[in-house]
């Protein structure tokens, strides 16, 4: 994996702690080694680690986003990961310096009269955040949080302040989470924001599509699963293999090629886009759409921004149309 970002758009920062805080789960603090001060960011928002020199992962932020001295994420170590948890684990240290991207927010905490929050193991670090927020709020709120045993479920101690507002369901006590009780009646004033691993998230947007549009908010730090990639159902035009780009700004055509993504395509053209992730799942390649329509293949847009068609992940979707216009 690449990455692409801007010089003033990293961090360097330094490793200022690093605990174990659930079974194979750690947590990393990091701060600028020149102590000035880190930009805000608010829940929800993720930063990208660059690991080794060329490992490039998101992690959510789960500390205070009013400490602007220092970022925290936590890290499950994941053995049959691609080697950005393996690293974090078994390599990073107290005191070593590691870069980072500025924090970016795919996952807003949007204001509504309530809110139902799941989380499915480290799916719980960007939710912290917002269950800090939604009680300085003083909003009604609730949330579920499961995991596979309760020693491998980081933060209990963060959240046994709220007591009841917080159910902790550990699988091998309780089973999984019975996200019938929970859903299957559509509740048009809560909102429900939903992190973890791909099954739970699966499971709960199957069981949301009954609710009103835009009550459910998720992050996915893996691809989509294949076969969810028509989730928009936007259009019956069919994905093109090949097609063209045209840049507005500069009126340039640009064709992309069945076998290159747009952005692969822009940057063998020698156009900059910034990119990161280069699979759809972290938004730094986020990228306006003025004419045509994308075949989108992102982790990020919920159906109604699929909808729209102003927006598109250049480094994964394609095209519905022949020419796609882009803000560029
Ligand atoms: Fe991450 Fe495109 S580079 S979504």
């Amino acid at each position: 994996m690449s990455a692409s970002m801007p010089g003033d758009g990293r961090f360097e920062l330094v490793v200022a702690a690093k605990e174990r805080v659930a079974e194979a789960v750690v947590r990393v603090v990091l701060t600028r080694p020149d102590g000035v001060a880190l930009p805000v960011w608010t829940p929800g928002a993720h930063i990208d680690l660059i690991l080794a020199g060329q490992l490039v992962r998101q992690y959510s932020l789960c500390g205070d986003p009013a400490d602007d001295g220092r970022w925290e994420i936590g890290v499950l170590h994941e053995p049959d990961g691609r080697g950005g948890s393996r690293h974090v684990h078994q390599v990073l240290d107290v005191g070593d310096q590691v870069t980072a991207s500025a924090p970016r927010n795919n996952f807003q905490l949007v204001p509504a009269p309530e809110y139902l929050f799941l989380a499915g193991g480290i799916g719980i670090t960007p939710i912290l955040p917002m269950v800090h927020a939604a009680q300085a709020a003083g909003a009604t709120w609730r949330l579920v949080y499961g995991g596979r045993r309760h020693a491998s479920m980081a933060f209990l101690d963060r959240l046994a302040q709220y007591g009841s507002r917080v159910t902790i369901h550990p699988e091998d006590i309780h089973g999984q989470l019975d996200l019938a009780s929970l859903l299957d009646i559509p509740r048009p004033d809560v909102a429900v924001y939903c992190c973890g691993p791909e099954g739970l998230l699966a499971a709960v947007e199957s069981r949301c599509s009954v609710w009103p549009a835009g009550s459910l908010h998720v992050e996915r730090f893996q691809p989509r699963s294949a076969g969810a990639d028509d989730i928009a159902g936007t259009g019956t035009a069919v994905a093109l293999s090949e097609f063209d780009v045209v840049l507005a700004q500069s009126g340039r055509t640009v064709r992309v090629p069945t076998s290159l993504s747009v952005l692969e395509a822009l940057e063998a053209a020698g156009v900059d886009v910034l990119s990161s992730c280069r699979e759809g799942v972290c938004g730094t390649c986020e990228t306006g759409v003025i004419e045509g329509e994308p075949d989108h293949r992102d982790s990020i847009l919920t159906e109604e921004e699929r909808a729209a068609s102003d927006l598109m992940m250049v480094c994964v979707s394609r095209s519905r149309t022949p020419k796609l216009v882009l803000d560029l």
